[in-house]
C-alpha cells in the first residue's frame, strides 16, 4: 500500500473482487428466476421433520429458547471458546445475559473468516455523494484497513473496555474502525456526523472516550460538512479526549496538537493484528439514543447475542443469498446503519452499500439510479424518504432499471398505505415483497416484520404483521394485564427474551430498569403503542411517551425544550408532535414569555431555531413556535400535552374535558393564537 495516503490508496481498486462479484451476480440472478423460496429452511433444522414450516420453526423458537438461539450461535457463529450456558436471564429484573463462558470476537466473525472463501468479493460499496461515484473494498482489503487501525489505536494506547467516539460519514474507513474497535475489545460510540459540537460532547463525555475518530469534512448533497472543526468545538469541553484521530475526505484544514492523521498513522502499521477473545457479555458497542427525559442514553449491546441476532435477522428477514447486494441507505449513526449496514450484513459476507449521500440529490432519482448501476437486489429506507419521493413523480423511478430488486424493505415509522404501495407498485413492480420493520435501538434487530413467513402469505400494508423468531409481542393494559384475543389494543410489550436485546444504559442501569422493565413487570416494553388486529397481525399505532418519530429520528421532547427554556426571554415551554405529510412528525413548540420583551417575535423564533440547531441538530428544530401566554396545566403543575397535541394538529374542537386545569381560559387564548405560528 503506498504511504502517501488518499482516500482511493488506503481502499484500493477491486478489480478482482468486482470480477467475481460480476459472476455471482450472474449466478444469483438465475438462481432467483428458477425459484424463489422465502429462507423458512434452516441447514440446521433439515434432518428434523417437525421444524420444516416457518410456524413450526417459531413455535419452536418459542417453546425451546435454548435448543434454538443454541443451535443457530453454534452454527452461525465462530467461537474461539464455545459457551456453557445459553442464557442467564430473568425479565423482571431486567437481567440479561447469553452465551456465558463463550469468547469470541466480532471483527473475526464479520471480516476475517471469510477471507478463505470471500476474500476477493466485494463486502463494502462505498456509494460516495458525487453523484455516480462508487467504490469497491473486498473481503481481503476490509480486513487490511481494519488491521491497520487495530494496530493504530493500540499503539496510541487504546485498550480493551475503552470507549471510542466515531464522528465520520458512512464510509469504508468508518465501518473499519468500528470493526478494529471491536478487534481490540474497545466499546464504539458512533455519533451520527450530523450532531452539534454540544450533541457530541454530550455523547462524548458520557462515554468517558479518550479517543476519537473523525474526518476534516463530511459530504452530503453536494455540500461540505465540516466535522473536524465541530470535533475541536467539542474536545475544547471534553478533558476526557487525549488523541483525535482525522481521515482525509476532502483534504482541508490542519491538524492540532492531539490530532493525527488517520490516514498516515495507518499506513504506519502492519496489516496483522490478533484479536482480543471478548467474551460474550462483553460490550461490543454503545449507540445514543432519545428518551422521554432530558439527557440521550447510551443504549449498550453485547457481542455475541447483539451478533447472532444481526447476522439472523438481515439474513432470514430479506432472504439473503451471498452474492446479493444489499442496499440499506441508512447512516452509520443510526441502529440500522449499525445492524444492517455494517454487523448483519457482513456476518452473513454480504455485499453491503454504504451510502453517504441523501436521497434527492442531485435528483429524486437517486436511489434508483444506483439500483441500477449496482444492480441492488435489497433496498432498506426510511419511510419518510419514500413520501418525499412519491411526491416527486414516477418518471425519477421508471427510467431506471430496477429489474434486480427482489426485497424492499422499510423502517423508522408506520410506512402509510400510500407510500406502501408506491414502493410495491411503482419501485418494485409488483414483483417484490414490501417489508415494514419494526424493531428499536434497545431491539439490537428486527422484532416484528412480514418476512420471513410460509411461503406466499400475505403482506397488509400499513403494519409489520408477524413476530420474528424468538420474539413474543404482548400488548398489555394500564393496569399491568395483557391484553388476550385479535382486534385489542395495548402497550407494545415482549414477554420473550431474544440474543439482540440491549443489556443497559451505559452507567446508569437503573434508568435502563425504570424505562423498560419497571413500567410492565415481567415484559420488556418498547414505548410504542400497538394494535393486533382481527386476524392476529401487529400494527404499530405510534409512541405513548414524550418521544417525537421526525422523520425516523428519534427525539425527546424535554430535549428540545430544555435548549427553548435556555433562551433569556423564555419562561417555560412545551414540545409536542403533529402529523406531517413527509416527516411523519413535525415538532410544534408552545413557547412562554417572561413579561416583557423587546425582540420582535420572528426574530426570536428565529433565534430559537438556531439555538436548537447548535445544542442538538438541524432536524430538532420546531417547524412552528406558537408564543403562549401560559401553558395548560393540571392543579399539581403537569401540563397537559393531550390539549397541546390536539392544537398542534389543529384540532381544536377535540380537546376534550379541560375542566381538571388550574386555569382553564389559557387554552382558549392559545386556540386563538393558533394561526399566529412562526
Ligand atoms: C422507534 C425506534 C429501528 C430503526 C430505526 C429507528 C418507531 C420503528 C417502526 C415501524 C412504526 C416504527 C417506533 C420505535 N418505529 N420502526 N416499522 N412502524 N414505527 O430506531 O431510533 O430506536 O426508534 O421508531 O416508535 O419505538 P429508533
Amino acid at each position: 500500500m503506498a504511504s502517501s495516503m488518499h482516500c482511493k490508496s488506503i481502499i484500493g481498486r477491486c478489480t478482482v473482487g468486482l470480477r467475481r462479484v460480476n459472476d455471482l451476480k450472474v449466478a444469483a440472478c438465475t438462481s432467483w428466476m428458477q425459484h424463489r423460496p422465502l429462507s423458512t429452511k434452516f441447514p440446521e433444522f433439515q434432518n428434523n421433520p417437525q421444524l420444516q414450516s416457518h410456524d413450526q420453526i417459531y413455535q419452536f423458537s418459542l417453546e425451546n429458547p435454548d435448543q434454538f438461539w443454541s443451535t443457530l450461535a453454534r452454527s452461525r457463529l465462530q467461537w474461539s471458546k464455545d459457551f456453557d450456558t445459553v442464557k442467564d436471564c430473568d425479565i423482571i429484573k431486567g437481567h440479561i445475559k447469553w452465551f456465558l463462558g463463550g469468547q469470541l470476537n466480532a471483527s473475526v466473525n464479520c471480516v476475517d473468516r471469510h477471507l478463505d472463501t470471500l476474500g476477493d468479493s466485494t463486502a463494502l460499496i462505498w456509494e460516495k455523494d458525487e453523484p455516480g461515484t462508487e467504490e469497491h473494498v473486498s473481503y481481503r482489503q476490509l480486513s487490511q484497513m481494519v488491521n491497520r487501525i487495530s494496530n493504530m489505536l493500540k499503539k496510541h494506547g487504546v485498550k480493551k473496555g475503552d470507549r471510542v467516539a466515531i464522528y465520520l460519514p458512512t464510509s469504508p474507513v468508518a465501518i473499519a474502525s468500528m470493526l478494529a474497535c471491536a478487534r481490540i475489545g474497545a466499546v464504539h460510540s458512533v455519533v451520527f456526523a450530523g450532531f452539534s459540537a454540544e450533541a457530541l460532547a454530550g455523547r462524548i463525555e458520557d462515554a468517558k472516550a479518550e479517543t476519537v475518530i473523525t474526518a476534516d469534512e463530511g459530504v452530503r448533497g453536494g455540500r461540505k460538512i465540516p466535522l473536524k472543526k465541530v470535533v475541536d468545538e467539542s474536545v475544547s469541553k471534553c478533558p476526557s479526549v487525549k488523541r483525535v484521530f482525522v481521515y482525509r475526505r476532502t483534504g482541508m484544514g490542519t491538524l492540532g496538537k492531539n490530532d493525527f492523521s488517520l490516514d498516515d498513522e495507518m499506513a504506519k502499521e502492519s496489516d496483522v493484528c490478533d484479536p482480543e477473545l471478548m467474551e460474550s457479555e462483553d460490550f461490543l458497542f454503545m449507540l445514543y439514543t432519545s428518551g422521554s427525559t432530558g439527557k440521550p442514553k447510551g443504549i449498550a449491546h453485547s457481542t455475541a447475542g447483539y451478533l447472532l441476532y444481526a447476522m439472523m435477522t438481515q439474513k432470514h428477514v430479506f432472504d439473503y443469498k451471498v452474492g446479493e447486494r444489499f442496499g440499506c441507505v441508512a447512516d452509520i449513526g443510526w441502529i440500522t446503519g449499525h445492524s444492517y449496514v455494517v454487523y448483519g450484513p457482513l456476518l452473513n459476507g454480504a455485499t453491503t452499500v454504504l451510502f453517504e449521500s441523501n436521497p434527492i440529490y442531485p435528483d429524486a432519482g437517486k436511489y434508483w439510479e444506483m439500483t441500477e448501476r449496482l444492480k441492488l437486489e435489497h433496498m432498506y429506507l426510511s419511510p419518510t424518504a419514500l413520501r418525499m419521493l412519491l411526491k416527486e413523480g414516477d418518471n425519477f423511478v421508471t427510467k431506471y432499471d430496477r429489474s434486480s430488486l427482489r426485497k424492499l424493505g422499510c423502517v423508522g415509522e408506520p410506512l402509510n398505505r400510500e407510500a406502501f404501495e408506491w414502493y410495491r407498485d411503482v419501485v418494485g413492480g409488483g414483483r417484490c415483497d414490501v417489508i415494514d420493520t419494526w424493531w428499536q435501538t434497545e431491539t439490537g434487530g428486527i422484532c416484528i416484520t412480514p418476512r420471513p413467513s410460509e411461503e406466499g402469505a400475505p403482506i397488509l400494508p400499513g403494519m409489520p404483521m408477524r413476530p420474528f423468531y424468538g420474539i413474543a409481542p404482548a400488548l398489555v393494559d394500564q393496569k399491568g394485564e395483557e391484553v388476550t384475543g385479535n382486534d385489542v389494543k395495548g402497550a407494545l410489550c415482549i414477554k420473550s427474551v431474544w440474543p439482540g436485546m440491549a443489556r443497559t444504559i451505559y452507567g446508569d442501569h437503573q434508568r435502563f430498569l425504570n424505562t423498560y422493565y419497571t413500567p410492565y413487570p415481567g415484559y420488556y416494553f418498547s414505548g410504542d403503542g400497538a394494535r393486533r388486529t382481527k386476524s392476529g397481525y401487529y400494527q404499530i399505532t405510534g409512541r405513548m411517551d414524550d418521544v417525537l418519530n421526525v422523520s425516523g429520528h428519534r427525539l425527546g421532547t424535554a430535549e428540545i425544550e430544555d435548549v427553548l427554556d435556555d433562551q433569556e426571554e423564555v419562561a417555560e415551554s412545551a414540545v409536542v408532535g403533529y402529523p406531517h405529510d413527509i416527516k411523519g412528525e413535525g415538532i410544534y413548540a408552545f413557547v412562554v414569555l417572561k413579561g416583557e420583551h423587546d425582540m420582535p417575535l420572528d426574530k426570536l423564533a428565529n433565534e430559537l431555531r438556531g439555538m436548537v440547531k447548535t445544542r442538538i441538530s438541524s432536524f430538532a428544530q420546531p417547524d412552528m413556535i406558537l408564543f403562549a401566554p401560559g401553558l395548560p396545566k393540571t392543579r399539581s403543575g403537569k401540563i397537559m400535552r393531550r390539549i397541546l397535541r390536539k392544537v398542534a394538529a389543529n384540532k381544536p374542537d377535540e380537546l376534550g374535558d379541560t375542566s381538571t386545569l388550574f386555569d382553564p381560559s389559557v387554552v382558549d387564548a392559545i386556540v386563538e393564537k393558533h394561526e399566529e405560528v412562526y
